[in-house]
């Protein structure tokens, strides 16, 4: 089932940062696939000098293993970040944020050498757009910044607390706050034929604090699990 398809991922990515030389930091992203990978990193907790950390939902579980969460201002290298996504296409660019931390992963992907994306084959899409691409807003912008995303061609719809994948303890008819205190609007019904072209036109939009499409931040490796096992793809 699933659950073994991201289990089994989660282990192939700790064997592939286990391959990295000892001492050093690494990024860890959000989402259940992501926390399968710290459960099997977690015997390997003294192989690293640290980690830095996607979501407050991923510092409490790295935290809970023993990892030392470090403040990425004080980190100026980082050789992998370790992370899902919601759909990834054959040249490695993602839509994600499913999970509400978009802004922190993208940060935290820009400071890393190598994106290690880990997921199953569900997540692999000709062209990205199916999964409602995610934008984090400032929330005094959340009408002019939703009229501009609507001539983009999708339906954008202000995310609910009820409607995100992290198990947070927010009022459920609420808009989703993300970690940053930013919302989300999801545009649903895109076909996204140039990643990296969308990804500049929306963060020219004032009040947008990033878009959860990750073109310029694209993968650099992929694992991705199927039926007969996990997949090594480098782009
Ligand atoms: C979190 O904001 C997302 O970008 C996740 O990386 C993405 O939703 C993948 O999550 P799952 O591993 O739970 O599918």
């Amino acid at each position: 089932n699933q659950d073994q398809l991201k289990q089994l991922v989660g282990e192939a990515a700790r064997d592939e940062v286990l391959k990295l030389a000892a001492g050093q930091i690494i990024g860890v992203g959000t989402g259940s696939t992501v926390n399968y990978f710290i459960d099997a990193l977690a015997p390997h907790v003294d192989h690293f000098a640290g980690t830095v950390s996607s979501s407050n939902a991923t510092t409490e579980r790295l935290l809970k293993h023993g990892f030392s969460v470090l403040d990425p201002n004080s980190v100026s290298s980082l050789p992998a970040y370790v992370d899902g996504a919601d759909e990834i296409d054959a040249d490695g660019n993602m839509i994600k944020g499913g999970g509400g931390a978009l802004t922190r992963e993208k940060i935290i992907a820009s400071m890393a050498k190598q994106f290690i994306c880990i997921c199953d084959t569900s997540k692999q899409v000709p062209t990205l757009g199916k999964f409602a691409l995610p934008v984090e807003i400032i929330p005094l912008a959340q009408g002019v910044v939703a009229r501009k995303l609507e001539k983009l061609g999708g339906v954008v719809t202000l995310r609910l607390a009820k409607n995100t994948r992290l198990d947070l303890e927010q009022t459920p008819s609420q808009p989703f706050v993300t970690d940053n205190g930013g919302w989300i609007l999801d545009i649903a019904g895109l076909v996204i034929t140039d990643p990296l072209l969308l990804e500049s036109q929306i963060n020219q939009i004032a009040g947008v604090i990033s878009v959860g499409l990750f073109a310029q931040e694209k993968a650099s490796i992929l694992l991705v699990s199927g039926t007969s096992g996990v997949s090594r793809i480098t782009f």
